[in-house]
């Protein structure tokens, strides 16, 4: 597979098989993507990956936190979007969450059955593995963007290796429970989740196509 099939081959994949993932597997895609550049050479990431009983412990966290109908909410001084999201971005969120959601029949005013579908997200949409990415909160915009491109590596080293991901910003919502439970120290910060396994690939769910802006709409080209 080149870089180019994998980056057109990863999509987000929200149901797995119940199938393992080792933990050899994941080790060997974590060895790849280390190799990720970063500014200075920092390396400003930390992964801490779930499965089995630990898993299940991340899970049952989330049980425990949510009253009914209720979720989590500590974003805390990193919100997922900014606040009053504009245009275009705001149009491409929407979109896509409602190209989603009439993929599965879930029409606009069926608000119970948009919540169950977002709460799959804390059962790792079935996957066998969850990834969290940490992140210390002193770093600035920079080392955060280095962290997204080791992310993007996880993704990219895993669809190489046939196993299939979603990256999980949503987990950033329980981000200060996460810290207690992983005992995390003062300054790390739990960014983001990430399902892993492998991808099961009757669900509809799974046909989610997203679109992407030509190149002209987002790159100027001053070559003469
Ligand atoms: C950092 C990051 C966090 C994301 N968080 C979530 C999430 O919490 N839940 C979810 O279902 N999808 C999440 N997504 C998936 C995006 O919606 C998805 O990447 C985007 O719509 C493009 O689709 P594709 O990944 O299939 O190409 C996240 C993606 C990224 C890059």
């Amino acid at each position: 597979m080149t870089v180019t099939e994998a980056l057109k081959a990863r999509i987000s994949t929200r149901a797995f098989l119940d199938q393992p993932l080792t933990e050899a597997t994941l080790r060997d895609i974590l060895d790849a993507a280390r190799w990720s550049p970063s500014g200075g050479n920092l390396q400003p990431w930390k992964v801490i990956a779930v499965s089995g009983a630990a898993q299940e412990a991340v899970k049952q966290l989330v049980r425990n936190y949510q009253g009914p109908g209720m979720f989590p909410d500590e974003e805390g001084a990193y919100p997922v979007y900014p606040a009053n999201l504009w245009d275009p971005y705001r149009s491409r969120r929407y979109k896509v969450g409602e190209d989603l959601y009439a993929l599965l029949g879930i029409g606009r005013d069926n608000k119970p059955g948009r919540l169950k579908q977002l709460a799959k997200n804390f059962d790792f949409f079935g996957a066998p593995v969850g990834l969290f990415f940490v992140i210390d909160s002193r770093m600035g915009h920079g080392q955060w963007a280095h962290l997204g491109m080791f992310m993007q590596s996880v993704a990219l080293a895993a669809t190489e290796r046939g196993v299939a991901s979603c990256f999980q910003e949503l987990w950033g919502t329980m981000r200060t429970t996460l810290k207690a439970h992983f005992q995390l120290a003062e300054h790390e910060l739990l960014y983001c989740g990430m399902a892993l396994g492998y991808a099961d690939s009757a669900a509809v769910v799974n046909t989610l196509r997203t679109e992407r802006e030509p190149v002209d709409r987002f790159a100027r080209f001053h070559f003469d």
